[in-house]
């Protein structure tokens, strides 16, 4: 079958789709977008989280035929629009919150959706909104250290653009 939808603004088409293929696959094999990644395949980790129609979700587990005419959004699609890294993105980085990578794409959507709707979130909202996403290799306070790192910066752009 063929589908059809939104991602990170642009309209995709994927041919020779089948019936229960992942939205995660599509994305990731067919529409050339692999940032979201596939750890456990089985909604566990979150690895794949991508935003459907504005919430997170787990890709792995949405059929593809499910996002036809719907509009998906990856962590390819939190940078800016000049291309460079988006705030949540080079939080991460600068709290040197990322080792083999794996969760991070995933992490990176839930923290973004997280600061949408709490941009100063405490710390037990980060670990209630972060505990679906598992990470191997950080331990988790350099994972908190850029969560709080982005709610500042958010805070101070927001605060400077009033
Ligand atoms: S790959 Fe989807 S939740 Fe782990
Ligand atoms: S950085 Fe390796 S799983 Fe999180």
């Amino acid at each position: 079958m063929r589908v059809t939808f939104t991602a990170n603004g642009k309209p995709v088409e994927a041919d020779d789709v089948w019936e229960g293929e992942s939205l995660l696959y599509v994305l990731r094999e067919r529409v050339g977008l692999p940032g979201s990644k596939n750890a456990c395949e089985q909604g566990e980790c979150g690895s794949c989280t991508v935003y459907l129609d504005g919430t997170p979700v787990c890709s792995c587990l949405v059929a593809a035929g499910q996002v036809q005419d719907r509009e998906v959004r990856t962590v390819e699609g939190l940078s800016e629009e000049n291309g460079e890294l988006g705030l949540v993105q080079q939080a991460f980085i600068d709290a040197g919150a990322v080792q083999c990578g794996f969760c991070t794409p995933g992490l990176l959507v839930q923290t973004d959706a997280l600061l949408d709707r709490a941009p100063q979130p405490s710390d037990t909202d980060i670990r209630e909104a972060l505990s679906g996403n598992l990470c191997r290799c950080t331990g988790y306070e350099k994972i908190m250290d850029a969560v709080r790192l982005a709610s500042a910066r958010k805070c101070q752009k927001v605060g400077t653009a009033e």
